[in-house]
């Protein structure tokens, strides 16, 4: 595999720890994470591999950084040609009704520059009403939920992460 990049945004540090647990089910020494804060185009541009994670606030609106990053940054690179996979955070029991947007809204701005979106994930097992990130029966990526178990998260993260090692360059 090249190398990998995730890029996070994360108010209260949920989202982060997620991002280096899922650098420890991949191949820690491929993957570099990058806080979105502080986050440059280049550092993007030079990845072939780019997985994105953020959580949903409000209801339903971007994380505060990853909102400002995809303005000024993601929708300005070059990514034709790129594999992305997106994971989120949320909370499907206070949010059933926004549960994830997050991931929905990355892949709405992304849609039609060209990137091979990777990491779809079955729906089955989720409790929400309804969600921006879900498409068909999948969603665009993997979420992971405030309000399951962490073994739940643990094993779902472990099957997507699988799963990317055989969809990444
Ligand atoms: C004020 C507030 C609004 C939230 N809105 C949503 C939402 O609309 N949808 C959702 O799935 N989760 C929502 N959440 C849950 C967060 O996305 C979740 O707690 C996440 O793990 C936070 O990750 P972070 O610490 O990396 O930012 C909200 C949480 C708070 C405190």
């Amino acid at each position: 595999m090249k190398p990998i990049s995730i890029f996070y945004g994360s108010t209260s540090g949920n989202t982060r720890k997620i991002a280096e647990n899922i650098k420890a089910n991949l191949e820690p020494g491929l993957v570099k994470i990058f806080d979105v804060k502080y986050a440059k185009i280049e550092d993007i541009e030079m990845y072939e591999n780019i997985i994105l994670g953020t959580s949903t606030w409000g209801e339903g609106i971007l994380q505060a950084d990853f909102e400002k990053f995809l303005i000024n940054i993601l929708v300005k690179a070059n990514l034709k040609g790129k594999k992305i996979a997106i994971f989120g955070t949320g909370d499907s029991s206070l949010y059933p009704k926004s549960f994830a947007d997050s991931m929905g809204i990355i892949f709405e701005a992304l849609e039609g520059k060209g990137v091979i979106f990777v990491g779809e994930f079955p729906t089955d097992g989720y409790q929400f009403i309804s969600s921006l990130s879900m498409f068909g029966d999948k969603f665009v990526g993997l979420p992971l939920d405030d309000n399951s178990d962490e073994e739940q998260n643990k094993l779902r993260m472990s099957i997507w992460t699988e799963l990317l090692k055989s969809s990444l360059n």
